[in-house]
């Protein structure tokens, strides 16, 4: 089947006059956690390991100042997923303890997993393991060196081999289970939150790294010996090392086996929704990159005011580091009718903007040109109420209308009414049609995963500031689109509310 982006979005919207019932199946609830039965984890250093103390500011700004760990060990391993993926709060259900993690998940259904491929790292046996959350621990799957033919996929970029590569999945029916069709949304917005987990942390340990979104699908999946029809990688990301490699042969990626491929399936009885597994097939083929993109925000439908440049803030007014915030970090909903400071708003705007070298640079870990970032000023100091859109690039900012649409648009996300009393709201945004074009199908992803990188780097950024922060997925589309001018092409991808919090509530 023909299908694009623009078309699954359009296909997923939420219509406030057409909400189809749907009871979750709670007998057949999806596990969170992948188990390996017979492989016992291989436990990661715990409590003695330190996390780096450094501001989220010096992470984003200046990534390259951070000194070069050159000998990464098991310790290491184990803080970079602490700070990436993690158990950070734990709450009574009726049917037994839950955990919430160090990361923003739509509905807390945590869909995403994540591998990694060691090269040289301590002690620790060389292979492809699975991270196991539950025991902060590593599973092994491959011994032994990545096949070349799967690092070629991942390397374009440089001829080192990698000392860490991570692989970030989606199990679909993790989500489905709740928002069907829909999900896909949610599984790329959450794989973006992990990712900026993943960059963030293994930036402030000393680990320089580069992203990729294009790959082989299915030889990432055989490599990973998951079942490509419930479980998919989404994104690569990797820290060179600095041995020379030049791949000179392919060779074939021996399969891991039903017994590894039957542990993508998470519940005893899965719907499944042919919409998902669709789109993202769509966008298995690679559409070589364009010498040039023209800006998304161009492309919107609004015509912009005059573009000014952010105020530069330094220091930002954070009180906890970067590794605090991490763990620290929740949705926040208890928003107060409180301005934001203008400082605040000024650093979170410079930290959206921010990228490994202030410039956009496809495939590295700055904005994606696919995605454009809008910006609703409810109650904000020295800032006008009304509709703004952000140029990362030049770290500049227009108005496209005065106005309070907090109101409107907090009903336009269902009536959840509370993110009417945040202070902004950032939109998250693109041309769908635009995007389809240049990149294909696999351009959504693209869109969508920057988005969710963004959110998360929100959600560290208000922590670190004392403010709270709420993504939201949920939101009736058409009369989003409408509110904000957009022409047919364009659409809002995602969604979230920022400001002063009534005090930090804790599970
Ligand atoms: C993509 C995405 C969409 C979300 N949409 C909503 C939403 O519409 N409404 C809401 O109250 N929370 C929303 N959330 C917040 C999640 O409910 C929250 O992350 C999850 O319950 C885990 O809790 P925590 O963030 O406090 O760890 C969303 C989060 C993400 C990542």
């Amino acid at each position: 089947m023909e299908t694009s982006g623009l078309a699954y979005h359009e296909a997923t919207r939420y219509d406030r006059s057409n909400m189809a019932r749907h009871y979750l199946d709670w007998e057949h609830q999806p596990s969170v956690y992948k188990r390996y039965l017979g492989i016992e984890p291989v436990a990661l250093p715990g409590g003695e390991v330190h996390l780096p103390d450094i501001r989220l500011s010096r992470l984003l700004k200046d990534p390259d100042a951070v000194p070069i760990c050159r000998e990464p060990d098991p310790r290491l391993l184990s803080c970079i997923f602490r700070l990436t993926y993690s158990l950070t709060a734990k709450a009574r259900h009726a049917g037994g303890d839950f955990y919430y993690r160090s990361v923003a998940s739509a509905g807390a259904l945590y869909p995403a997993e994540i591998y990694v491929a060691t090269e040289g790292v301590g002690q620790l046996q060389d292979g492809l393991y699975h991270f196991s959350i539950a025991h902060h621990g590593l599973s092994l799957l491959r011994p032994g060196r990545l096949p070349l033919s799967a690092k070629r996929e991942t390397e374009d970029l440089d001829t080192t081999l990698p000392v860490l590569t991570f692989f970030i999945t989606a199990i679909f029916f993790r989500s489905a289970w709740k928002y069907r069709e829909r999900s896909y949304r949610y599984h790329l917005l959450d794989a973006g939150h992990l990712l900026e987990n993943l960059i963030l942390a293994l930036t402030a340990l000393g680990l320089p790294n580069v992203v990729t979104l294009d790959f082989d699908d299915d030889r990432v999946n055989r490599l990973l010996g998951v079942d490509e029809e419930r479980e998919v990688c989404l994104s690569i990301c990797r820290a060179p090392g600095s041995v020379a490699y030049h791949p000179e042969t392919i060779e074939d990626i021996v399969a891991l086996g039903d017994a590894f491929r039957n542990l993508s399936r998470v519940s005893g009885k899965e719907v499944d929704y042919p919409a998902v597994r669709e789109v993202h097939r769509a966008g298995a083929d690679l559409v070589s990159r364009p010498a040039s993109v023209p800006p998304i925000i161009s492309l919107l439908g609004p015509v912009l005011g005059e573009w000014r440049r952010l105020d530069r803030i330094d220091p930002w007014p954070e009180t906890l580091s970067h590794a605090e915030a991490v763990i620290r970090r929740r949705s926040r909903r208890n928003f107060v009718k409180k301005p934001i400071s203008g400082g605040s708003l000024a650093a979170l705007l410079n930290g959206l903007c921010a990228g490994r070298d202030g410039s956009p640079k496809e495939g590295t870990d700055s904005l994606h040109p696919s995605l454009a970032i809008g910006l609703l000023v409810g109650n904000a100091e020295g800032w006008d109420p009304g509709f703004y859109l952000l140029d990362p690039a030049s770290c500049s900012f227009a108005l496209v209308h005065h106005g309070l649409f907090m109101d409107r648009m907090a009903r336009i996300c269902l009536d959840q009414m509370w993110t009417a009393h945040a202070g902004i709201h950032v939109l998250f945004l693109s041309n769908l049609k635009e995007v389809d074009r240049i990149w294909g199908p696999r351009g959504y992803r693209y869109a969508m995963m920057t988005a969710g990188r963004m959110g998360e780097r929100l959600y560290l950024m208000a922590e670190a500031m004392g403010l709270g922060c709420c993504g939201i997925g949920a939101f009736y589309d058409t009369e989003a689109a409408a509110l904000l001018g957009l022409n047919p092409a364009s659409r809002l991808l995602y969604l979230a509310a920022v400001g002063p919090i009534a005090s930090i509530q804790t599970r």
